[in-house]
Order: structure tokens, then C-alpha cells, then sequence
């Protein structure tokens, strides 16, 4: 499990010489004792307090290093609340390193002083993960989950790799560990997950949607929820609550979702929330491309 095997060594080895130790300075008293008493020409027996004493101390020592040990062993195994959590697995060119269902990277990105928590997963054979620069080594088995959290100190890149079944760095997973400093993170997290650099306008628009919610009021098919479907939205002749009318082209698009209760739609009730700030002017044009889909001569039904 630890990172070094010297290390496991060197604590053997610690607690054997501390052990002999102690035996020895117990062993050296008695015979001493015992030829003190010899010389006075007493009888020998091992003195009531040193026998005590030799049973207690060595107790005492070792219950005050059970308890401190357990409670480094539970900081750290059990992760702080507020940890990044990242899993790591075998994707088909290397590492994929997941943040979120929709964000995920071939090299392990983080941010400096934060708690992360990192589980390792293997569906297939055994993997192992190798942090040198944290001294973390991981192996998941085949179906099994293994996690460890730790924070980085240091903004900087550091190797990392991995080892699948036999016990040789894998070509395909020689990566590295990018520590950010915080508002680097934050963009290089931001533009991981923004939709527009991962899909092209269109599917970037579907999923703008799904990840707003606007789906909960607005269907696709041309049925009406909470709000008119986005079926044919695009030309669709509109009467509002006040009367007035229009032609939705984009730019009634846009105004819809930035101050949806300026306009409401006749027969619709004035609940859509307004997405000012929430959506960028890319991002609603983006499901204005894909609300072009939306209509008898679109490509999509
Ligand atoms: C809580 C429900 C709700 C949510 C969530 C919601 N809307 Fe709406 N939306 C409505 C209602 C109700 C109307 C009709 C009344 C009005 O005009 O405000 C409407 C109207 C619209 C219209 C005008 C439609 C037309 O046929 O004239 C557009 C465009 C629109 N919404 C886009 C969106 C987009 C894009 C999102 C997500 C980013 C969204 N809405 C999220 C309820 C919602």
C-alpha cells in the first residue's frame, strides 16, 4: 500500500530495535539486581513495583500508539467534506481523469491546497495509479473501487503513471498531475466544461437546454408543458398577454430567455425564470442553431 517499501522496512525495523531494546535494559536490572542481592547474600526475587512497572509501561506505550495511530489512520482515510472528488480509470487512449459525468481529461488536473479525492477504478484486470511527488500508489483490482485523498502544496506539473497487471510503467499511461493555482483551475475547469468547445453549435444547443432545464417546461415534439414546446418555435406568429403580437425570429429568441416576463405568451402563465447571466449570448445562440432544427424542413424530429 505505501508508496516505498523502504519505508515499511525502516518501521519494522523502528519497532524490533525498540522492542529489543526495552528487553534488554529489563534483563540487564534484574540480573543486576539480582547480584546485589546475591552479594548481600539474600534471597532473589524480582521486585513487586519493577514487575509492574515493566508490565504497565510497555502497555501504556503501546495503547498511546494504537490510539494516535488510529486517529492519523481515520484522517487519512476519511476524505473532508468539502473534497474535489476526481475518479480515475482506463479510458481508450490513456487516462480518463472524470470530474463530472461531462467533464473529463487525459492528464489529472487540480487545484492547490484543496482536499481531493481520488477512487481508481478497474473494470477490466487489475490498474495501479503512481503519484511519486505524493507518494501515492494505488492498484484496483478488476471490479474494484480503491480511493485516497490528499492535497497538493505545490502549483507545478509532476509524472504520473500507470501500471496494468505486470509491474512495468504502461506507454499509454505515462501522464502527469497539473497542480493549478485556484482561479487557474477554475478556467481551466470552465473551459473543459463549456459546451461550445466540446460540441458543434447544435448539439452544443440540445444539451444547453437539458443542462438548464428548460426541458421541464418546453418539449420537443410539439407538445405544450408549463410553457409552449420548441417545436416550430422559430417563425411561429405570437400573440402576448398584453395584446401585442410578433413573429419569433431569433432575436424574440433572445429576449425570451433573458426577460421572459416583458412578453408573456397568451395562454401561457408568466413563470419562466429569467437565464440573465446564466446564459451566455453564445450559448443562446447556440440553441437558436439548434431551435432551427426544431421545425418541418429542420433535420431533427
Ligand atoms: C419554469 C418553467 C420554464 C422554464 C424552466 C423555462 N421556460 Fe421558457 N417559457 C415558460 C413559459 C410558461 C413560457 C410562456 C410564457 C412566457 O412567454 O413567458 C415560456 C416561453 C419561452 C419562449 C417563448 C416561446 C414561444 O413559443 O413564444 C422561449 C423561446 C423560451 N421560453 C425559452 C426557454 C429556454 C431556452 C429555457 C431554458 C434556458 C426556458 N425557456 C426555461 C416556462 C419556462
Amino acid at each position: 500500500m505505501s508508496a516505498d517499501p523502504h519505508f515499511s522496512w525502516l518501521l519494522v525495523a523502528t519497532v524490533a530495535a525498540a522492542v529489543g531494546f526495552v528487553t534488554l535494559v529489563d534483563v540487564l536490572l534484574v540480573l543486576n539486581l539480582r547480584r546485589h542481592a546475591e552479594d548481600r547474600g539474600e534471597d532473589f526475587e524480582v521486585p513487586r513495583g519493577l514487575r509492574i512497572m515493566s508490565l504497565l509501561l510497555p502497555l501504556g506505550a503501546a495503547a498511546a500508539l494504537v490510539f494516535t495511530g488510529a486517529r492519523d489512520l481515520v484522517q487519512a482515510t476519511v476524505p473532508p467534506l468539502h473534497s474535489l472528488e476526481v475518479s480515475a480509470s482506463r479510458g481508450e487512449e490513456g487516462w480518463d481523469f472524470r470530474y463530472s459525468p461531462e467533464v473529463a481529461a487525459d492528464s489529472l488536473h487540480l487545484p492547490v491546497h484543496r482536499p481531493v479525492r481520488l477512487t481508481l477504478e478497474s473494470p477490466e484486470g487489475p490498474l495501479t495509479l503512481k503519484i511519486p511527488a505524493l507518494r501515492l500508489e494505488r492498484t484496483a483490482r478488476a471490479g474494484a473501487k480503491v480511493s485516497a485523498w490528499f492535497e497538493a502544496q505545490v502549483a507545478d506539473t509532476f509524472a504520473l503513471w500507470g501500471e496494468a497487471g505486470h509491474r512495468a510503467p504502461e506507454e499509454g499511461l505515462r501522464s502527469a498531475m497539473v497542480v493549478h493555482s485556484g482561479p487557474s483551475f477554475d478556467r481551466w475547469f470552465a473551459s473543459k466544461s463549456d459546451l461550445l468547445e466540446m460540441y458543434p453549435p447544435v448539439e452544443a444547443g440540445r444539451h444547453l437546454v437539458e443542462r438548464h432545464g428548460c426541458l421541464v417546461c418546453h418539449s420537443l415534439d410539439g407538445s405544450p408543458r408549463t410553457g409552449p414546446s420548441f417545436w416550430g418555435v422559430l417563425g411561429r406568429h405570437r400573440v402576448f398577454s398584453d395584446g401585442t403580437t410578433a413573429v419569433a425570429d431569433s432575436s424574440y429568441v433572445r429576449h425570451s430567455v433573458l426577460q421572459p416576463q416583458s412578453q408573456i405568451v397568451q395562454g401561457f402563465p408568466g413563470v419562466m425564470p429569467s437565464f440573465e447571466g446564466k446564459l451566455r449570448d453564445a450559448d443562446i445562440a447556440a440553441i437558436i442553431d439548434f431551435f432551427e432544427t426544431l421545425r418541418e424542413n429542420g433535420e431533427e424530429q
